[in-house]
């Protein structure tokens, strides 16, 4: 969950590594370091701090070089301070690296190299890493073929990035379970995290896949098993987003860039989509034994999936916190399973730990992911990608949106395969979720007035949001953004359960959000709002009856819609009512405490 950049070339490479840094922040913000290698000396700067803060302080755009890597870090192993941060370096000096991931047995590793004669400077993992190359190295004088007889003594997961001061020439960069994409220029080499890192440079990419590593030169590169030496032939992409989708294009924050830009990414969704669905709907449709596998608000667009895919395809899925599914379905998932896994970043560790799982249970697995090239999309038989572009925000958005879009699509096309509704209601429906797009639009209008009831509710300690059949995911993903970047505690439950505990919480003044579209359940659910009422709860509702605004302190007043398509628009309000608080608050939404954006540990 750390940020990696790394560049050869002709340009200063402290600038190019600062801005990729910046680029790379959401991946985690405790501290920062660079190191930069001119005539064989390693200079090495790192701190605690933000990027800007670092750079300010430790002047690391006065670094010398060419080339060199920078890190940006979420601490694992070692408190956030500036002897842990990265770079780390072995008892010469001669070798830094930089690292994203968790090397498990480093305390063996550690004791074993100790033993030896080795000196300890940090508490990191990370810095058993250069010692074992340092130690390697001894009996091999061969450094690629150290780096590889070392990283082959690591258990877990690790992103790397390796200069070493007797190959003045060249960087190494590794990956295993961690992610890591090279940047193809002209005369010059990056490597990072993440594709918007170097995108200002190049967008041409090659993306590492575990146990791979690549040895790059500004005019080469080349990628090698990890196991045997061997050169594995890699296939250049190219990217298509520009530099400006990846930055924030005038809004403060990246959380409310990417709330607005949902209109244009649900159009590219549906678009990006309309012949691949037909595709993989077709290859899928046999399946009745189904698992829907996720994390965070990607489980709740696996939660809406599963109201579509009952509701639509008459199948029933069984959907499960990644992070449980790996143990409690082991023996459950077999060759008759279809196992679909959502996630945007398609590098969250539980979500790539289950899909593992699947496929080596024989099942079909089907990603839905946003960012291409990902691991997901490498461990999946089939993918359908969001199109969400860049989301660089820790608050998931767009890429929920696009999700659900996807996952509305594909409903919509295995009923259409199965027969199970009506050809015209589907029709009906499809032609709806193409409207979409431009309903959304007009909800980002209300931003103005979700300031404002953010402002009569800033003070508030706890917050309920309920629903109802598809309406209680939107309700659980409601809550989720306003815990996650206001720190204001929030329950998501369905309202029906409100009766069963939760309400003894209801006092006078308490906000309770209730989602309440038109639909089967609505008469339920303005019953369970005026429970709360009487109770004394402020009932900030979304619907589009009259009965509800009635009932109702504060009525968001929402598009007349079929029900199944109401887990889109109605998420928007609660995505801008959230983003409000937090910033009311004098929190960065984009920075949440505690949080990076993808979770790359189990
Ligand atoms: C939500 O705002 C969070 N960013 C988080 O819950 C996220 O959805 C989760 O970590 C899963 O990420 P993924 O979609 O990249 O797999």
């Amino acid at each position: 969950m750390c940020g990696i950049i790394g560049y050869i070339g002709e340009r200063k490479a402290c600038e190019v590594i600062v801005k990729g840094l910046k680029r790379l922040e959401y991946r985690g913000y405790d501290s920062v370091g660079v190191v930069t290698e001119e005539k064989g000396k390693l200079y090495v700067k790192k701190g605690v701090g933000s990027v800007d803060e670092v750079v300010e302080k430790l002047k690391l755009l006065e670094m010398p070089g060419k080339r060199g890597v920078g890190h940006t870090r979420w601490a694992t192993h070692g408190v956030p301070n500036d002897i842990n941060a990265h770079p780390q370096r072995d008892c010469t000096g001669k070798i830094a690296l930089v690292h994203n991931g968790i090397i498990e047995n480093f305390a063996e590793l550690k004791e074993e190299l100790i033993r030896k004669g080795h000196r300890f400077e940090s508490d990191t993992d990370t810095e058993v890493i250069a010692h074992l190359i340092e130690e390697e190295l001894k009996s091999s004088g061969n450094f690629e073929d150290a780096l590889r007889r070392a990283l082959l003594k690591l258990k877990g997961s690790f992103a790397l990035g390796v200069v070493y001061t007797e190959e003045p020439d060249r960087l190494y960069f590794v990956r295993n379970e961690s992610p890591l994409v090279l940047g193809i220029g002209k005369g010059e080499m990056f490597a990072a995290s993440d594709v918007p890192a170097f995108l200002e440079y190049t967008n041409k990419v090659v993306f590492l896949d575990d146990m791979e590593y690549a040895i790059v030169t500004k005019n080469s590169w080349v990628v090698k098993r990890l196991e045997t030496g061997e050169k594995v032939e890699k296939e250049i992409r190219t990217i298509d987003w520009t530099l400006e989708m990846a930055e924030k294009s005038g809004f403060p924050h990246f959380m409310l860039k990417e709330i607005f830009e949902q209109p244009r990414v649900l159009r590219d969704a549906i678009h990006g989509n309309a012949k691949v669905v037909s595709e993989v709907a077709r290859e899928i449709a046999d399946y009745d034994k189904i698992f829907i596998v996720a994390m965070g608000t990607s489980y709740h667009a696996a939660l809406v999936g599963k109201y579509l895919f009952q509701r639509l395809a008459k199948k029933v899925p069984i959907v499960e916190d990644a992070s449980e599914f790996r143990y409690e379905f082991e023996d459950l998932v077999d060759e008759n399973s279809l196992v679909i896994a959502i996630t945007q970043s398609g590098e969250t560790a539980d979500t790539l730990a289950a899909m593992k799982l699947a496929k080596r249970k024989g099942a079909k697995v089907l990603a839905i992911v946003n960012v291409v090239g990902s691991m997901a999309t490498r461990i999946a038989d089939l993918t359908l990608y969001t199109h969400a572009g860049p989301e660089i925000g820790v608050a998931a958005t767009k890429t929920y949106t696009t999700q659900l879009a996807v996952l509305t699509m594909l409903a919509i096309e295995l009923a259409r395969i199965l027969k199970t509704e009506n050809r015209e209601r589907l029709d009906e429906l499809e032609e709806d979720l193409r409207k979409l797009p431009g309903l959304v639009e007009e909800i980002l209008k209300m931003n103005e007035s979700l300031l404002e009831l953010a402002k009569d509710l800033k003070e508030k300690r706890d917050f309920f949001y309920i629903g109802r059949g598809i309406g209680v995911p939107t309700a659980l993903e409601g809550a989720l953004k306003l815990k996650e970047i206001s720190y204001i505690h929030a329950e998501g439950l369905s309202a029906g359960e409100l009766k069963h505990g939760p309400l003894a919480l209801i006092e006078e003044g308490v906000p309770v959000v209730a989602v309440a579209p038109n639909g089967k359940t609505f008469d339920k659910m303005l019953s369970n709002i005026e429970e709360a009422k009487a109770r004394g709860a402020y009932i900030i509702s979304l619907g589009s009856s009259e009965r509800l605004r009635e009932v109702s302190d504060v009525f968001i007043e929402m598009p007349k819609l079929n029900e199944l398509l109401t887990p889109i628009p109605y998420i928007v309000p609660l995505q801008l009512l959230a983003y409000h608080l937090a910033v009311l608050r004098g929190n960065n939404p984009d920075k949440p405490r505690n949080l990076a954006k993808s979770v790359t540990v189990e």
